[in-house]
């Protein structure tokens, strides 16, 4: 039976000395090498539609594929200061009243050049995180060509690997023709794909990838597309979500007819794999990277901003919302006692559980372009603040 230390490498899911010691390391280096160790499968049962919701999502999305550089609106004037003082700017008062304080910490002497500086570095950090993370999908999704046995999911596969390199290319144009710095991978983010490609079973690249990172990508993009100014962030992004509301759906399509076949002792290293993929993602959304850069003290702004029970933080459960119910559909929540829901638990988002699944809401809309997805993205959100 695996302990949290050994699915995690610490022995306490919020230890924080222990969370900030992963660091990138090798932050300037061009190129990196992961072993794939999976066995790329052959099939020859052509046949195709055997699967039919996989055939419908391959069909659908032949249909659509949109061009990057000449269906977005790229002469758009992005103005990243007055987009940044449009969302708003952190200040010493503003922050009290969300209960944190800054007083006496390196943070106090920050005027508000210092929070305009960091707001726009945040947002310079995601999205370089977003860029790196649609990287990953590009080479899960090619990993999965390879890998997975079915032909109709070869086929979806295919389509998908398109549209994550045209994902790549939108978030590396936007962040080198509209912002204003770039940043390496996230440590946290790194160790997860890596773990995902170096993993031998077909299985775990879609539940690493398409349920886990892409379904909280597709929650953070539904964050990100409700809440800025900038016209051509918001229409990129909606074309991006559409994408990704699919690749969603073909991971929870695809897995949920193996999980249907496997034994307890099986799910247990899914479950656990899935709880290690939640647990990163959410360390890496401490942005410790941004705080570096800012000059202060790491530990010190993390501490000072981790007020009170993050685990009862909206936002952060918000980024949950899709994963939760997938896992549910795919039995992961409840398998072996509910291991992965007592986990969920403690990080707070079980709560997610009887949303919409992906599989399903993709369903309910006919496969349509994912406009509809979009909305009901927003409206889960209004729902959450509604409380
Ligand atoms: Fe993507
Ligand atoms: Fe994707």
């Amino acid at each position: 039976m695996a302990t949290d230390t050994d699915i995690l490498g610490r022995d306490d899911v919020n230890d924080m000395d222990a969370i900030l010691a992963i660091t990138n390391t090798n932050a300037d280096e061009l190129v990196h090498t992961v072993t794939d160790n999976a066995p790329a499968i052959f099939t020859w049962d052509y046949e195709k539609g055997q699967r039919p919701a996989l055939n419908k999502l391959y069909e659908k999305a032949k249909g659509s594929q949109w061009n990057g550089e000449t269906d977005l609106p790229w002469e758009t004037e992005v103005d990243q200061e007055q987009f940044a003082e449009a969302m708003g700017i952190p200040d010493k008062a503003g922050l009290a009243e969300f209960g944190i304080d800054i007083t006496g910490t390196s943070l106090d002497s920050w005027t508000r050049k210092e929070w305009l500086e960091f707001t726009i570095q945040t947002q310079n950090w995601s999205l370089s995180q977003f860029m790196h993370g649609e990287q990953g999908a590009l080479l899960c999704t090619a990993k999965i060509v390879e890998t997975v046995p079915w032909i109709d999911a070869k086929y979806y596969a295919a389509t998908q690997v398109m549209d994550e390199a045209r994902h790549v290319e939108v978030f590396s144009k936007y962040l080198d023709t509209k912002l204003s710095g770039h940043y390496p991978i996230n440590a946290h983010l790194k160790m997860l794909l890596d773990d995902i490609i170096a993993d031998s079973r077909w299985d775990m690249t879609y539940l690493g990838m398409q349920i886990m990172v892409e379904g909280l990508a597709l929650a953070a993009f539904g964050m990100a597309h409700a809440t800025t100014p900038d016209p051509l962030l918001k229409q990129l992004l909606r074309y991006v979500m559409s994408d990704e509301a699919r690749h969603v759906a073909f991971g929870v399509l695809s897995l949920k007819e193996f999980y249907d076949g496997l034994s307890d002792a099986e799910l247990k290293d899914r479950q656990e794999f899935a709880f290690e993929a939640a647990v990163r993602m959410r360390d890496r959304f401490l942005q410790q990277e941004v705080w570096e850069r800012m000059g202060v003290p790491v530990k010190e702004a993390i501490a000072t901003f981790n007020v009170g029970d993050k685990n009862e933080d909206p936002f952060q459960q918000l980024l949950f919302s899709k994963i939760v119910p997938n896992c549910k559909k795919l039995g992961l929540l409840d398998a072996n006692d509910g291991w992965l829901r007592t986990r969920f638990d403690t990080l707070g988002v079980t709560q997610f559980e009887n949303w919409t699944d992906t599989g399903e809401e993709y369903g309910q809309f006919g496969l349509d372009q994912g406009d509809e997805v979009v909305t009901e993205t927003e409206a889960q959100r209004d729902r959450l603040r509604a409380g």
